[in-house]
């Protein structure tokens, strides 16, 4: 079966307690409880608050056939972990629980989609999903 790499990044690990309106009420245990039911892949679960944790992870990236990933605010940070998306040649999925593109400024800087395959916004917790799809349509799966 094939493997996904899911990356979380800073702060993910509070959904459940961050703005509601933005992020939805799931908290990342129920997201991956979620995952975890689309059982067409092997998923492992990585979350940190730590930009070089991310990129190191990122690295191991050449064990799996697919990476979706949540860089939360690295987005509009991180030169970083764009690098490493860049030489990732995997599939590789950007997900963001709220409206990113449409909320302050600041955060429609993103350093990310250009190096990914795909970008999902404003789906809440169903972003996760959304990516499980594109990956299965990615692989011919449906
Ligand atoms: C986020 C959006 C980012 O701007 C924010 O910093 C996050 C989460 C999202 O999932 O909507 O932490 O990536």
């Amino acid at each position: 079966m094939k493997k996904i790499l899911v990356i979380n990044g800073p702060n993910l690990n509070m959904l459940g307690r961050r703005n509601k309106d933005h992020y939805g009420t799931k908290t990342l245990n129920d997201i991956i409880e979620m995952m975890k039911q689309e059982d067409y892949f092997i998923y492992d679960f990585f979350q940190s608050n730590h930009e070089g944790d991310i990129v190191s992870k990122i690295q191991e990236g050449f064990n799996y056939d697919g990476l979706i990933i949540n860089p939360a605010a690295y987005t509009h940070t991180s030169i970083a972990i764009h690098d490493a998306l860049e030489l990732l040649d995997i599939p590789k999925i950007e997900v963001h629980l709220s409206d990113v593109n449409n909320r302050e400024e600041f955060r429609k800087i993103n350093y990310i989609s250009s190096v990914c395959d795909h970008t999902i916004t404003n789906l809440r917790e169903d972003g996760y999903i959304e990516a499980i799809k594109y990956l299965k349509k990615f692989f011919n799966m449906i």
